[in-house]
């Protein structure tokens, strides 16, 4: 049976990891998925980099057959785990956006990707720095590769927090994926900055219980 790795992208949410860490093994467990769960720390004083933190989480992962890219603030109170027909996203009927999708295109949350569609997309964006648009980066990626994408009717729960989105950043971030999304060779976008490219600093890994790994990196 395929292999499940659940990557967490993370850095000081220690409340919610407190509740999403039992909690995921817990319903991973009764789905009866084998599963490992990756909670990938980022250890420096750069803005957040939540895709650059999943192409290190699939770096450090990359025996097992799928992957969950997985917000560590959404719990699954009715989802499928299992095995995916391609890129297939998960988190559809989300609490904190009343039980829906914030638009049609959303591709964030919790997203499954089997390895073959991952590499064929050369991963995540490394380049996006701080809040925003690297999920809609991600499906744009799979369109231009022609890798199909899917959706499943998942729902879940939403641990609240505070949100201090940096303007400039996100701005920047809308910036590259418009260029992305306007240019004549997108490709070379894709090309050019993804797994291919990644660079990181392992600082330090450590078992938080049998089923779920700590790795502190420097981006
Ligand atoms: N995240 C984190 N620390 C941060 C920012 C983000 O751990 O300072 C991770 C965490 O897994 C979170 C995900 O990145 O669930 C998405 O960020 P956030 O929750 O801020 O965005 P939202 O989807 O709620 O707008
Ligand atoms: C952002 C995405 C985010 C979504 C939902 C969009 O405006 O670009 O990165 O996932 O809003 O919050």
């Amino acid at each position: 049976m395929e292999k499940l790795a659940v990557i967490v992208p993370y850095r000081n949410r220690e409340e919610h990891l407190k509740v999403f860490m039992p909690y995921m093994e817990k319903s991973l467990t009764e789905e009866k998925v084998p599963f490992d769960i990756f909670i990938i720390e980022q250890h420096d004083d750069k803005p957040f980099n939540r895709a650059k933190l999943l192409n290190v989480g699939f770096s450090e992962a990359k025996e097992y057959d799928y992957f969950a890219f997985h917000d560590v603030d959404m719990l699954p109170v009715d989802s499928d785990y299992s095995f995916p027909d391609g890129p297939t996203h998960l988190s559809s009927e989300v609490e904190q956006f009343n039980w829906g999708l914030p638009y049609d295109g959303y591709f964030g949350g919790v997203t499954l990707f089997d390895k073959e569609s991952f590499v064929k997309i050369n991963g995540y964006p490394n380049e996006y720095w701080g809040w925003g648009a690297e999920d809609d980066d991600v499906i744009h990626r799979c369109m231009i590769m022609d890798v199909d994408t899917y959706r499943k009717a998942c729902r879940y729960r939403s641990l609240n927090h505070e949100r201090n989105i940096d303007r400039f950043e996100y701005n920047q971030n809308l910036t590259k994926l418009y260029e992305f999304q306007n240019s004549d060779s997108p490709k070379t976008f894709i090309e050019n900055d993804g797994i291919s490219s990644l660079t990181y600093e392992r600082i330090s890994s450590e078992n938080l219980s049998d089923r779920t790994k700590l790795i502190r990196v420097k981006l």
